[in-house]
């Protein structure tokens, strides 16, 4: 069965060996120890079986976030995990009258972009050379919850 729950610090040892098996820049386990307590942070994390899966975070942005995390463990990926994070993380921001995610991935990312299309991103464009080792361009995708944004989104 797979769980979610928000961020906690007994979590990030293994957060820290799925993100050095994931990605080529790393976070230092400094950056998940702050997300614990940056007051614009969203962080879930899916456990299975007792053991670390995955997670997503995002930053809130006066009602506009900002995806800077998803991923699942290599032993855990194609299970609907990813997925599963991703709507958890929808679900927060329409209850919290958010207007919208966004997020860069890779352009080589086929795995992320099909995931993010499945649960309804739309491709915004690109961003030339966002990132690097190995230098490539970005795609920014978004998933709007409101027609408009106004003050009225912000939450308190
Ligand atoms: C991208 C990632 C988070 C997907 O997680 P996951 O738990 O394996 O994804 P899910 O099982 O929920 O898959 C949901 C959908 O994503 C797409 N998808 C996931 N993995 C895929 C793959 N290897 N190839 C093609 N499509 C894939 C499919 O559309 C899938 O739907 P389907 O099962 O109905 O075909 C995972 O591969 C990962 O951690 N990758 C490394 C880190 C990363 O790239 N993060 C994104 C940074 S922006």
């Amino acid at each position: 069965m797979i769980t979610i729950d928000t961020l906690k610090e007994k979590y990030i040892d293994e957060l820290c060996e799925i993100e050095n098996a994931s990605f080529s820049n790393a976070w230092a386990k400094e950056s998940f120890i702050s997300e614990m307590s940056n007051p614009t942070s969203v962080f879930f994390v899916a456990l299975k079986g007792g053991e670390v899966a995955g997670c997503v975070a995002m930053n809130n942005a006066l009602g506009e976030g900002f995806i800077s995390k998803l991923m699942v463990s290599k032993k855990s990926r194609r299970q609907g995990i990813g997925f599963m994070l991703l709507e958890r993380l929808c679900e927060y921001a329409e209850h919290n009258a958010m207007f919208a995610l966004t997020l860069e991935v890779r352009e080589s990312n086929a795995p992320a972009v099909a995931l993010y299309e499945k649960a309804g991103f739309k491709n915004l464009g690109k961003r030339k050379n966002f990132y690097r080792n190995p230098k490539e361009d970005a795609v920014i995708m978004t998933k709007k919850f409101t027609k408009e944004f106004t003050n009225e989104n912000i939450s308190d």
